[in-house]
């Protein structure tokens, strides 16, 4: 398929753009000189996230699940990036039913449209979470699911991405849609939140408060965090490689840290006073509460396409967390 997009010009469809990834995504895209067009419930993303770029997007606020509103927004658009999601481990337990019915039928909505307005290129967000329980060191793209129980709410998340994931290489394959699936593990940065369940956010915060800094479990479960801006150099770029569609590729680093560890590095790295402390999965968040032991990325695939490879250390992630809080404390002033 020959690429007809402009890298500089392309119409540029974000859903979920004022969201944390989304709004670091549209103001990489609007420098390089894109029109941007967001669509956002504003559910749990934030006009706070747009504050840099607000004069220079086109911000629709509304739903994805809005069929009329947004069949007008793909007509506009070249490329669409497809990020709006109900997210987080908190978020998926406390609202189950909205969650499934935004992340299929939301995801249903673009491709399907996409696909009307004449095959636009979709780049679909998906995540770790479809590996399931798989705990394999490191996870490659074709490496199995292991599913856990439909009794335990938080696997709805992951079943909700991978039929995403299935919709988009059906729609490829029969339709000759082009999309591009990318798995995101554990990006963080400023503007992401901790309030629905993400847990480098809510350690910083708790820290810069001198609360109890709350690890769930044992702490001894590991995770691989990925500076926003690392994944943003990247996921900009994806649309131009021909050879990314109908591809599916991990993003993430690949530097594994227990939770234990690093709840004791954020509060070395913010000079925090607080006491770590460990809370029983069940009673953080529901009875028979399950969470993989590991998470770490094969990152080789994406590495060939693009070029990727996380380079924001740890530390450093945390302390522009902190400062970003800081910043936006600011505001209220
Ligand atoms: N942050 C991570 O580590 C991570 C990991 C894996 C996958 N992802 C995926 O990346 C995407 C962005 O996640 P994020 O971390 O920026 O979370 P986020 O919650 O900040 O962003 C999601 C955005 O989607 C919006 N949204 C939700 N429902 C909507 C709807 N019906 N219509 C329009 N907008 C709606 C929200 O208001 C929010 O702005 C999601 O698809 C998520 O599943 C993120």
């Amino acid at each position: 398929m020959k690429n007809q997009l402009n890298k500089t010009q392309s119409k540029i469809l974000i859903t979920g753009g004022a969201g944390f990834i989304g709004s670091h995504l549209a103001e990489s895209l609007v420098k390089k000189g894109h029109p941007v067009t967001i669509i956002d419930d504003f559910s749990t993303g934030r006009i706070l996230n747009l504050k840099a770029i607000q004069d220079q997007v086109h911000l629709v606020k509304g739903s994805v699940l809005h069929k009329k509103s947004l069949l007008k927004l793909v007509e506009e658009a070249d490329v669409i990036y497809h990020l709006a999601a109900s997210v987080g481990v908190k978020y998926i337990i406390d609202n189950p039913l909205k969650s499934l019915e935004i992340n299929i039928k939301g995801t249903e909505n673009v491709l399907e449209y996409a696909h009307k307005c004449g095959n636009k290129p979709v780049v679909i967000a998906s995540t770790s979470e479809v590996y399931g329980k798989n705990d394999k060191v490191p996870l490659k793209e074709d490496d199995d699911r292991i599913l856990g129980s439909t009794s335990i709410s938080r696997w709805g998340y992951s079943d909700s991405k991978a039929i995403d994931e299935l919709l988009s290489l059906a729609y490829y394959r029969e339709k000759g849609l082009p999309v591009i699936i990318t798995r995101f593990f554990n990006i963080c940065g400023p503007r992401q939140v901790g309030t629905y369940g993400m847990v480098l956010p809510r350690f910083v915060k708790q820290a810069m408060e001198n609360q109890d800094i709350t690890v769930f479990g044992d702490g001894n479960q590991t995770r691989c965090f990925c500076f926003v801006g690392d994944l943003i150099g990247t996921l900009s770029k994806l649309p131009f490689f021909n050879k990314a569609y109908g591809e599916i590729f991990n993003i993430g680093s690949n530097q594994e840290i227990s939770i234990k560890e690093l709840a004791q590095k954020v509060k070395k790295v913010t000079g925090s006073s607080s006491k770590i402390v460990y809370i029983p999965y069940e009673k953080a968040y529901q009875k028979g509460f399950e969470d993989m032991y590991r998470r770490v990325p094969s990152i080789e695939k994406i590495n060939k396409l693009s070029g990727f490879k996380p380079k924001v250390e740890l530390d450093n992630i945390i302390l522009k967390v902190m400062k970003n809080f800081q910043k936006e404390a600011s505001y209220d002033l």
